[in-house]
């Protein structure tokens, strides 16, 4: 049994839904993660005691402009952001990323190339083609057979008609990582901008958007241990320049220019309280080195749940190597964790992923089967998209005997397929 000094147990006793006594196991965590006790309180207390609109002149309303502030000032803190202003809240990834795409459609001006990626989830696919009938041209940077983006076949790409990059952090059905730093650099040089989504990446590792120096960033907050929101980041003097859609009478500035009508007040409130719960998770895996410094604990907290994950996934990968009828798709090797977080595809050779899922659901395992929103990247890697894969996406409160338990549903399911194909 492998051990690991991450408080696994302190971790999924934050988690009501980890304590229902059903003995479920979440590996669906990419569709969606669990949320900490800290959140559920969090979001009734803003249902009970400030369900109001913001910006009126009363003591509520004033709570409801204060709490979207410390939101904002927490989300800034986890992204490393140089200003809260350049945080924007709202539904989703999806359509943060349809408001900058269509900004920038109309400021195309003579750089008029995108370049996108195969690996994305179409979301960050299908918005950016949109632009075409608006003079956008696209270009493709192509994921290698492995299921990785190389940034040396990103260079060729860009030239001085190259207006942006759109990329994942990771892939949300493969969970390759993509040198994002790396894209940003070679970007730049070309005088081109990178829009970054890490709505994959986020509840795995640390996101420093100094460091990266990208332009846009978006994220899901339902994936980071809050209810259902998204938020924007992006450079403040980019976010000024963008032509977005607002009412007349509402300032050209940003955040308020960003977040068009009104949101789920109660659920950004969610997301300050699942920051403060990775703060917290921090302050646990390294008591004292935090010094009260917001950032620190949670970058102890990423950094924590990275080396744990690796534990999870290099665990399953090992195992999954052992079932021959078994086809993991992307890294699978153990020496290459570094490059990919614990998102696992594959496929039992002969068996519709479809059966598979259906029979983990009757174990009591909840993964997902499908496309994964990344039809593209299926073809590429050989997958029917109609058909599709099975994913297994892991998060922090999954425990080494979850995995074993899975491995062992998946090695069954295995050994009937192996039988049939005997039997026929
Ligand atoms: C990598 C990635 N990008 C974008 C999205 C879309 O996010 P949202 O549902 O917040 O629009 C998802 C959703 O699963 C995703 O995994």
């Amino acid at each position: 049994m492998v051990k690991s000094s991450f408080p696994i147990d302190w971790v999924r006793q934050q988690f009501p839904a980890l304590n229902t006594g059903d003995n479920f196991t979440f590996f669906d965590n990419g569709a969606g993660a669990q949320v900490p006790q800290v959140v559920l309180e969090a979001v009734e207390q803003h249902l009970v005691r400030h369900n109001v609109q913001r910006g009126g002149r009363y003591g509520k309303s004033q709570a409801v402009d204060a709490a979207l502030q410390s939101a904002r000032e927490s989300v800034a803190v986890f992204l490393n952001a140089r200003d809260p202003c350049e945080v924007a809240f709202g539904m989703n990834a999806t359509s943060f990323i349809r408001l900058v795409s269509l900004a920038i459609a109309d400021i195309l001006g003579k750089r008029k190339e995108i370049i996108l990626t195969d690996l994305d989830h179409e979301a960050n696919i299908a918005t950016w083609l949109a632009l075409q009938s608006r003079g956008a041209e696209i270009r493709w940077w192509r994921v290698r057979a492995d299921g990785t983006l190389h940034t040396s076949d990103l260079q060729p790409l860009l030239n001085d008609q190259t207006r942006l990059v759109s990329c994942a952090v990771a892939s949300n059905a493969l969970g390759s990582i993509v040198d994002v730093k790396g894209v940003a650099r070679m970007a730049h040089s070309a005088g081109a901008e990178v829009f970054l989504d890490a709505v994959h990446y986020a509840p795995h590792g640390v996101i420093d958007v100094q460091d990266w120096d990208c332009d846009y960033l978006v994220c899901s907050g339902y994936k980071i241990f809050a209810p259902h929101m998204g938020f924007l980041w992006g450079k403040r003097k980019l976010l000024e320049r963008l032509p977005t859609f607002r009412e007349d009478f509402i300032p050209d500035e940003v955040p308020g220019k960003i977040e068009v009508g009104t949101y789920v007040y109660e659920n950004v409130a969610g997301m300050d309280a699942a920051l403060r719960y990775l703060q917290e998770l921090g302050r646990r895996v390294l008591p004292g080195s935090a010094d009260g410094s917001p950032r620190a604990g949670l970058v102890n907290s990423m950094e924590a749940i990275r080396s744990y994950e690796k534990i999870l996934v290099g665990e399953l990968l090992c195992r999954f190597a052992e079932i021959d009828n078994l086809t993991v798709y992307g890294i699978k090797d153990c020496g290459r964790l570094d490059q990919r977080v614990p998102t696992v595809c594959f496929n039992v050779n002969g068996i519709p992923a479809a059966a598979v899922a259906q029979g983990c659901s009757d174990n009591a395992i909840g993964v997902r089967d499908g496309n994964m929103y990344s039809p593209r990247l299926l073809r590429r890697m050989g997958i029917s998209p109609e058909t599709g894969a099975v994913r297994a996406s892991l998060a922090h409160y999954n425990t080494v005997e979850e995995i074993y338990r899975f491995i062992d549903v998946t090695q069954a399911i295995a050994g009937h397929a192996r039988q049939r194909a005997i039997g026929s």
